[in-house]
């Protein structure tokens, strides 16, 4: 009798969690298509400015060489100001344009999580991506060291793995308070690729070790956590054909590892078999 009761426990908590799973990545569906509609629509706009820019940076050098020529014209002082302070301008407007395509295109690819495409992906690709998307958590904070070795291009879905380091990278900046540090290695070993996620934050307590995979699990606040960061995350790894593993060390740090096999899910080798299917 009690061990019905507690098996019905353990059914209704796996349902709870399962529950909010699944309500979560409807919103994530949602906010997927919210997300790509708006970078869209930024995308001509910011198109317009930094051609714009580009334009104004050159025609300043055109009437920089007319001043130049004109008699007299150079020797007035505050001409030269205000062109060399419309150069900075212009200059700086350029930098924050790309920035800001930069971050459009990163939005893009996340927000296409919805794509089923598994196809050849450059994975160094995909975490400067995640990186550009949580780029506000690090500013002044955090320092990236990119550890990259030789990879080769690998099967999989793009947008999911990019889900991944997101969550990976977000956390790890949650877990660092104040300056930090975040190394991110790649390499490839046989016929498989390995991605550390290493962060100098607060670590995992030994108890909480088998619990950081559960859906639901979080050490966050209300409103901070949602606790599926890390299941989804596992869920879609898995999903690949291979293995996310944790070790950490309470005040020194915690390392993620992800392990994906270059030719993709078993299943996509199959499919691929077969000269009519796709992917
Ligand atoms: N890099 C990390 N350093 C320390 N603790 C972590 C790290 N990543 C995850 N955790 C722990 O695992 C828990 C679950 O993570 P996750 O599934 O992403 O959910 P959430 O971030 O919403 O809490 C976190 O609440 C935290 O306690
Ligand atoms: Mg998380």
């Amino acid at each position: 009798m009690g061990s019905d009761d507690k098996e019905l426990d353990d059914i209704r908590e796996k349902l709870k969690a399962t529950e909010k799973a699944l309500v979560q990545s409807e919103k994530m569906a949602s906010l997927g298509n919210l997300v790509a509609g708006v970078a869209h629509e930024i995308n001509t706009p910011i198109g317009s400015i930094y051609s714009n820019s580009d334009l104004m940076v050159k025609a300043l050098g055109k009437l920089r060489d007319l001043v130049d020529e004109a008699p007299g014209l150079s020797e007035q002082p505050d001409l030269e100001r205000v062109l060399n302070a419309l150069d900075d301008i212009g200059r700086v407007n350029q930098t924050a344009c790309k920035r800001i395509v930069s971050i459009v295109k990163s939005l893009k690819t996340f927000a296409r999580l919805e794509e089923p495409e598994c196809r050849r992906t450059d994975v160094h690709t995909e975490i400067e991506n995640a990186l550009t998307l949580v780029h506000h958590e690090m500013k002044n904070r955090i320092e990236v060291v990119r550890d990259f070795g030789e990879l080769p291009a690998i099967e999989c879905y793009p947008n999911h793995l990019s889900q991944v380091f997101m969550n990976l990278l977000v956390n790890a900046c949650q877990a660092i308070d104040g300056k930090g540090r975040i190394r991110i290695g790649t390499r490839s070993e046989g016929p498989n690729i390995i991605i550390e996620i290493e962060d100098s934050g607060r670590g995992i307590e030994a108890s909480h070790r088998d619990k950081v995979f559960e859906a639901g699990f979080t050490t966050k606040g209300v409103g901070v956590g949602t606790g599926l960061g890390l299941a989804i995350s596992s869920k879609i790894i898995k999903a690949h054909g291979g293995r996310l593993d944790v070790a950490s060390k309470v005040g020194v740090g915690t390392t993620f590892t992800i392990s994906l096999p270059v030719e993709g899910p078993i299943k996509n080798r199959q499919e691929r078999a077969d000269p009519a299917a796709d992917c």
